[in-house]
């Protein structure tokens, strides 16, 4: 029996018997006349669409994009909007009205939807933290410096909690006789259903394969929503390793890179938006397998190493190999990503990574160049290397680890290193760059890495 689809919206309890697959967006807009919220490029792009999502099983709100998020995925949990805020009478509208911070006004309910989630996890946010938590929303005609001062004038004020009620999740199907989503608790459950539904559609975070509903208008029968799967959930550490859930988003991941390898945090910072970060997870990420995927590079200079669970047995191999093409890997029809383990960082261990993109936030890489090493006086030992962007998929290289391992960073080694590049890679041209520049872009991020390792300070914006 399918259920309607039950979440908390701006503090009330709401049913909707509507397809799994409508968009939140199309929800509010169409469905609940909740029109401040605007749709602009209907990608995760503009931040144009951003609400306020506490996801089931979450116990804070955090900034969506809701043009790419589905109804399946907040059965159970909570949504509030712009109306649901000036309900409230945020002090952050205020703000934004007295302070000249709107002009045409078609991103600021996105604005203030964004900044409101930031507040409500802190106080008094430092000036890049409120620049940061607005990388995901585009404003054409105001310009950011009366927003950012709106946010400081709004942080010193008192918020209310955000409007919530409790939804008691039933497990059930849920959505309409079009469009189902089924929400497994546990590993076997979900290849059951799996095995049940042949023609099912297996949703994480939905940043990337969500786009095919809001852009393609595909339609999904039946959705297996991943998020409550017991085994697939969160980020633990253990002795040797940070362990990343295949349902664990990059925003659970990111506070765990900063402890661990801060450079790999300061890429993920950039790695869409706050929104995007909310519900895209690292495991879908890879998954995607695409050359040019902000994390494969850096996890797999990490060594970091898969675990792939089917219904009969579970495999576990390093992140490189588990890539065999373009967007094509070993994971097989009956499997999923059950975890993905990274192993800490032991007494001299370093790691650097660095992007190449066309605009500093919300883009992807042109070039990602990833470095892990160990570093005695000078000399770099059990280094790893691995690049994205240069080949058809994510790529280690063995190469230019030998020209590196054991030498200091003179010169000669370096050298070396960027014939390494040049015999090793044949990268493709296409928008984003040519082969040509890619092959200097890499060979030119090992002087970067040598600068960087001489504490020089290099201010490149796409880096
Ligand atoms: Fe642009 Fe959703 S409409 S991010
Ligand atoms: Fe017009 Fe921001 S106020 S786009």
């Amino acid at each position: 029996m399918t259920q309607p689809i039950s979440f908390s919206l701006n503090g009330e309890a709401v049913s909707a018997s509507l397809r799994a697959d409508t968009t939140v967006l199309e929800y509010l807009r169409l469905h609940a006349s909740l029109r401040g919220t605007k749709e602009g490029c209907a990608e995760g792009d503009c931040g144009a669409c951003s609400v306020l999502v506490r996801k089931p099983g979450d116990d804070r709100f955090q900034p969506a994009n809701s043009c790419i998020m589905l109804l399946a995925q907040i059965q159970g949990g909570a949504v509030v909007t712009v109306e649901g805020l000036a309900a409230q009478d945020h002090a952050l509208q205020e703000a934004m009205a007295e302070n000249g911070s709107s002009q045409c006004g078609f991103c600021t309910p996105g604005i203030v939807a964004s900044l409101a989630g930031l507040l409500d996890q802190k106080d008094q946010p430092e000036e890049s933290e409120i620049h940061d938590g607005l990388a995901g929303n585009l404003c054409r005609c105001t310009g950011y410096k009366p927003i950012v001062e709106a946010a400081q004038k709004a942080a010193r004020s008192v918020h209310k909690p955000l409007p919530q009620v409790a939804i008691t999740p039933t497990g059930e199907a849920s959505g309409d006789d079009t469009s189902k989503a089924l929400h497994p608790c546990a590993l076997q459950e979900l290849f059951e259903m799996r095995a049940d539904h042949p023609d099912h559609v297996l949703l994480a975070g939905g940043t990337d394969s969500a786009l095919d509903v809001a852009h393609a208008r595909s339609r999904w029968p039946v959705i297996i929503n991943t998020a409550a799967v017991e085994d697939l959930r969160g980020v633990r550490v253990d002795d040797e390793h940070l362990i990343i859930g295949g349902a664990a988003s990059w925003a659970e991941v990111l506070p765990h890179l900063g402890d661990y390898w801060p450079s790999f945090a300061k890429l993920v910072r950039r790695f869409g938006s706050v929104q995007i970060r909310t519900m895209g997870t690292v495991a879908g990420n890879i998954a995607t397998a695409s050359p040019i995927g902000d994390g494969a590079p850096s996890l797999i200079a990490l060594g970091a190493r898969i675990v792939l669970a089917s219904p009969a047995s579970e495999r576990t191999l390093d992140l490189e190999d588990f890539f065999v093409d373009y967007r094509k890997t070993v994971l097989r029809e009956d499997e999923i990503i059950k975890a993905i383990h990274v192993p800490l960082p032991q007494a001299g261990d370093e790691f650097r990574v660095y992007k190449v993109s066309k605009r500093y936030d919300q883009d992807i890489s042109t070039v990602c160049g990833a470095y892990a090493f160990r570093q005695v006086n000078g000399t770099l030992s059990n280094i790893r290397v691995a690049y994205g962007g240069m080949a058809a998929t994510p790529l280690r290289c063995p190469q230019i680890e030998n020209a590196l391992e054991g030498k200091l960073l003179t010169e000669a080694a370096l050298s070396a290193a960027r014939r390494a590049v040049k015999e090793t890679f044949s990268p493709l041209s296409d928008m984003r760059g040519s082969a040509d520049y890619r092959a200097r872009v890499a060979a030119n991020l090992l002087d970067r890495l040598a600068a960087d390792l001489e504490g020089e300070t290099v201010e490149v914006m796409a880096l």
